[in-house]
């Protein structure tokens, strides 16, 4: 049986859709069983909605701060949708030790950084203050630092000359559309192992190398003459 696996989002909810789509496949090895947001204004609940998935809103304001009976309503919701696998998709709240402790290695989560790079938030305008010449997104697996995690999958973008904050983030993010999708199946199908804090995936794996710039067609003399 296919793992039942929510989505929590915070938002516009364009990686939730990446997901839907790809779990619409009947090949796809995960079935998104709710959508569940802390936002009841989230723009992706709607989509969701659209596309006959169930959803559920957990106000985190109506808690003023009580994380842990945020949580536990949460949970409340995903025992009751039977949730095997939890898919964190631009979902902008902190999780207690004990959430990710009961979700531990059932929880993903994409950020637009490579990470350990750029943990938290304007990750992009972060990169571009750094000069950074290669940016782009990770999905990992959800430990209760913010943003730490076995990493199960990185997507490298160039940051090219005239770059803004929106321009990279568009290019980062459609790359988080083609990872999130590949990582959860990877995760539903039992192909992930987690040693110590690495992830090990039972997957074809691409060899080569990204760089940017291109290095120059001859090497730059180093011997001085
Ligand atoms: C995505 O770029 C996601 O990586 C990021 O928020 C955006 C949500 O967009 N998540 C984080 O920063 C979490 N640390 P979306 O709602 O369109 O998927």
């Amino acid at each position: 049986m296919k793992p039942r696996t929510a989505i929590l989002i915070s938002g516009r909810g364009s990686n939730m859709a990446a997901l839907l789509h790809a779990a619409a496949d009947p090949a796809y090895p995960a079935e998104v069983a709710l959508v569940l947001s802390n936002r009841a204004d989230a723009a992706g609940l709607a989509v969701a909605r659209a596309a006959g998935v169930p959803t559920a809103v957990v106000e985190s304001r109506a808690f003023k701060g009580d994380r842990a009976a945020f949580e536990a309503a949460m949970m409340a919701e995903l025992v009751r949708h039977e949730i095997g696998l939890v898919a964190l998709a631009g979902f902008m709240r902190v999780l207690t030790e004990g959430f990710c402790a009961a979700w531990r290695d059932r929880m993903i989560n994409v950020h637009p950084s490579l990470l350990p790079s750029f943990r938290g938030l304007d990750t992009h305008a972060r990169a571009l203050a750094a000069g950074v010449r290669l940016h782009g997104c990770t999905v990992h697996l959800v430990r209760p630092g913010v943003d730490e995690g076995p990493i199960l999958a990185q997507a490298a973008v160039p940051v090219l000359p005239g770059d803004d904050a929106g321009s990279l983030a568009a290019r980062v993010l459609a790359q988080e559309h083609r990872l999130y999708p590949a990582a959860l199946a990877w995760l539903a199908a039992g192909q992930v192992a987690v040693e110590g804090e690495v992830a090990r995936i039972a997957a074809p794996a691409a060899a080569g190398a990204l760089a940017n710039p291109l290095p120059l067609a001859a090497p730059l003399s180093t011997s001085g003459d």
